[in-house]
């Protein structure tokens, strides 16, 4: 019986660039302070045996797994030990203790989390190296063609290359990643992450819908994918066809405009800027991409009516979290508007707290 490693890995929030990942384009989040960790007891089997704190029975799976095998939370798990195993790499088996701390079905990427600390606790167990893009696309596979959810690369790349105090620009074309300063408290400003309770999924429906519109206007535009616009965004806009798959175009478009217009207003510690632009942003997956539900607004045009620099959903959609700036004085009163919003219109009470940038996945 080997050491048991540990290693955990943190639920992300997006401060802005939202469903640009899988059409090559820009986005910027952070890490959550709240981490999931797994504590993995190597053993000469070849099942696994994995528990969650959240769940009452324990699932055991062989290392030979394939897509179909297992379901529910434990297909991310076995989603990984397949795709490690079909990349070439061995996987040794074992008993595993999931501690789950990020919220799920809130848009927070749970599941990436799960994966992620998952496929760096078997890496560390076996002294394999991989690097931080090969883990990002270990686990997306996990997700993709295990679970069967087509999600795109920001929710593990974010986990994997977080850092304190800081948010990353990826640039979904070359899978590059820059680290800009994220501290807002240091002036004055606190970030809020509003969980709205109301639960979200990604496998196929929506997510999948909107996929394929993009796919589609890339298609319709000549392009093989919307980033391939990315230099003429004005012209292009101004001619988008008036139709749905139009108004996709669109959102994706401004919304890699507004997270470069966001590093920049980052750069120069301009947090009202920043603020516009994720209002500008919530309206855009509100008006183009429709993504967000009337609960979702209500969160967000509350927190700003009550003075938030800025307020949007983050993540996939249909539910999950709102995500506020606010200058520090004006959290209780701004968490009040909201918390009284809610209960008006009938909803369950959204937990508020304010929140920062965590550090990313490790041992
Ligand atoms: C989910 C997916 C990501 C990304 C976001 C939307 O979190 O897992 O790949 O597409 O939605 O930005």
């Amino acid at each position: 019986m080997s050491k048991p490693v540990e290693y955990s890995a943190p639920g992300r929030i997006n401060l802005i660039g939202e469903h640009t990942d899988y059409n090559h384009g820009f986005a910027l989040p952070i890490a959550l302070p709240e981490r999931t960790t797994v504590t993995f007891r190597p053993a000469d089997t070849d099942t696994l045996v994995v528990r969650s704190d959240r769940e009452a029975a324990p699932v055991r799976l062989a290392l030979g797994t394939v897509p179909g095998d297992v379901g529910g939370w434990a297909a991310y798990v076995a989603g990984v030990v397949w795709a490690l195993h079909s990349a070439g790499h061995h996987v040794p088996g074992g008993t595993m203790a999931v501690t789950g701390g990020v919220a799920t079905g809130s848009g927070l990427a749970s599941s990436a989390a799960l994966e992620c600390a998952v496929l760096g606790a078997i890496l560390s167990a076996s002294g394999l190296t991989l690097d931080r893009v090969e883990q990002a696309r270990i686990a997306q596979r996990a997700e993709n063609d295990y679970v069967g959810a087509p999600t795109g690369l920001l929710d593990q790349l974010a986990i994997l290359f977080a850092e304190r105090r800081h948010a990353q620009l990826i640039d979904f074309r070359d899978l590059s990643v820059r680290s800009v300063p994220f501290e807002p408290e240091a002036h004055g400003v606190s970030l809020l992450l509003i969980n709205s309770h109301a639960a979200h999924q990604h496998a196929g429906g929506e997510y999948a819908d909107r996929r394929a519109a993009c796919e589609r206007a890339a298609a319709a535009l000549g392009v093989v994918t919307l980033r391939d616009l990315q230099d003429r965004v004005p012209q292009v806009v101004a001619e988008l066809p008036d139709s749905e798959d139009g108004r996709r175009a669109r959102h994706i478009l401004t919304e890699n405009q507004r997270v470069l217009d966001t590093v920049a207003a980052l750069h120069r510690s301009d947090f009202g800027a920043v603020g516009r632009l994720l209002t500008a942003s919530q309206e855009s997956m509100r008006d183009d991409f429709e993504i967000t539900t009337d609960h979702i607004d209500l969160i967000a045009e509350t927190a700003v009516q009550a003075g938030a620099l800025g307020a949007r959903m983050t993540g996939g959609g249909f539910g999950g979290c709102v995500i506020a700036l606010v200058p520090g004085e004006r959290r209780e009163a701004i968490g009040d508007a909201v918390r009284a919003a809610t209960r008006h219109h009938g909803h369950r009470e959204p937990t508020i707290v304010a929140t920062h940038a965590g550090h990313g996945a490790g041992g």
